[in-house]
């Protein structure tokens, strides 16, 4: 078949949604892609209400059969076969960070040696950042033209003693920073002056140019950490480039892929990323709290980890009890603890379900429904405006729609069964997930938006009230 998803691109790209003539009525245009949309049934193989809009799934992700299912039978096996389940279940527990890990390996372009799942996020960047830390630190770090001490060993400023830098954003998520200044405290660098922040030029994004700048204005950067997408705005970055940066800077190149892994296809081994870290609760549809996950290059096997625990320790010694660490040959060694059985579990049905939709599919699909989305606002919200970049190649997949009453509105949406979130200052967060969001949806979320602008229902609610969205 040509491309199903054409017609929604060619309402972005085109004279709107009131070019075609056949077409000028969005709920024939919506009709027509989701008759043609090859994955549409996959929607019944997952939880979202029938008499609501799901449009959250970049926060919290919805259950399906399969997640269930692989959770139920966890959850059997706990209670037949108790401590046997670590060897004796099928598949047996204790490999269930790596086995989880070959499975979501595909996802992210990268060899199933090179990802596992264990911790949490914020827990990943913690050892990750500080791992990468100590080899700066014993001067191994990405060779750079001109710069290194007179040894050739890796040094600031080709100075022995020099302490290394990070350079993060301004718009990344809070605990990425957090949690990289403690790492940098740790080793009594001032994260003041070392947590380097590349600024946005427009509030929203994030221009490579001054990736590229910051590192060419410091050569004291050590590690290059940063989204592969923004969590308000949805930017998408490109990996490639800026791993390419990092390292003609001599920087490690790490990323955060909370808000694109299971969503976007990525190349990480080709694209020469050292590490990543993202979540499975998010696109991969494994629950609340879910296991995290994270990608270290093959090249870094072998390396002790910054946060060090038995579960990262060599598989086949593991159980000798050995005082000694000796670190798993593989991303495995950047586990810590016991993994929470039941908190992967999901993980294993939810990304068999990805894999079977396919995730180039998905992309396609996701680029179809933010296209149509875009499109529907542009047409029929003049107060609305849309903070996400337009270019494919820069759109994760989620619009971020800004309003000055954003807040209101989407206690406003969320009221009326349409779930979305808001992130301050401005900005309601609207995600039409591949996997099981029709057109229809799209075209009724704009509808319910603009129902509520017309009528002023959104200015009766409070503001700031904070919480959980
Ligand atoms: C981009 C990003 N990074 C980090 C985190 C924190 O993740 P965790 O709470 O799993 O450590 C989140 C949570 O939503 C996130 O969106």
């Amino acid at each position: 078949m040509d491309d199903p998803y054409a017609p929604a691109r060619d309402a972005l790209d085109g004279d709107g949604l009131a070019g075609g003539a056949a077409d000028s009525d969005p709920a024939v245009l919506a009709a027509r892609l989701d008759a043609d949309d090859p994955l549409s049934a996959f929607a019944d193989r997952y939880h979202v209400p029938d008499d609501g809009l799901y449009m959250d799934g970049n926060s919290l992700g919805p259950a399906s059969d399969a997640a269930i299912a692989s959770l139920d039978r966890v959850v059997d096996e706990w209670r037949e076969r108790l401590i046997s389940g670590w060897t004796d279940a099928d598949p047996p527990w204790f490999e269930v960070g790596e086995r989880l890990g070959d499975a979501l390996a595909p996802l992210v372009g990268a060899d199933p040696s090179e990802v596992v799942v264990g911790n949490s996020i914020t827990v990943n960047i913690h050892t990750l950042i500080g791992t990468f830390l100590d080899e700066l630190l014993a001067g191994n770090g990405p060779e750079r033209e001109g710069v290194a001490a007179a040894d050739g060993t890796w040094a600031p400023g080709g100075e022995p003693g020099g302490d290394p830098a990070v350079l993060v954003n301004e718009l990344d998520f809070p605990s990425d920073h957090y949690a990289i200044r403690a790492q940098l405290r740790q080793r009594g660098i001032d994260p003041d002056e070392k947590l380097r922040v590349v600024e946005s030029s427009d509030g929203r994004t994030i221009d490579p140019r001054d990736v590229e700048a910051a590192l060419a204005a410091h050569d004291d950067v050590g590690i290059v950490f940063m989204p592969t997408a923004l969590y308000r705005s949805g930017q998408l970055f490109d990996v490639e480039r800026i791993a390419d940066a990092a390292h003609a800077a001599g920087a490690f190149a790490g990323f955060d892929a909370a808000h694109s892994a299971g969503a976007v296809p990525h190349a990480f081994g080709d694209a020469g990323v050292d590490f990543a870290v993202w979540c499975t609760y998010k696109y991969l549809n494994a629950g609340p709290g879910s296991i995290g996950a994270l990608f270290v290059a093959d090249r870094h096997h072998g390396l002790t980890p910054a946060l060090t625990g038995w579960w990262g320790h060599e598989k086949a010694t593991q159980f000798e009890m050995n005082m000694t660490y000796t670190p798993a040959d593989s991303a495995g060694a950047w586990q810590i603890g016991t993994p929470p059985l039941l908190a992967a579990a999901p993980l294993e049905g939810s990304v068999e379900l990805l894999r079977e939709a396919g995730i180039e599919r998905l992309r396609a699909k996701s680029l179809a429904l933010t296209d149509f989305l875009i499109a529907l606002v542009d047409d029929r919200l003049p107060e609305v405006s849309v903070g996400t970049p337009r270019e494919h190649a820069a759109r994760g997949g989620h619009v971020a729609l800004e309003h000055p009453d954003a807040e209101r509105l989407s206690r406003a949406l969320t009221d009326r069964g349409a779930v979305v979130d808001f992130r301050p200052p401005n900005v309601v967060r609207v995600c039409p997930a591949a996997p099981y969001t029709s057109f229809a949806d799209v075209l009724a979320v704009v509808d319910e938006i603009e129902a509520i602008l017309d009528s002023g229902a959104h200015e009766s609610y409070a503001t700031g009230e904070g919480g959980v969205t």
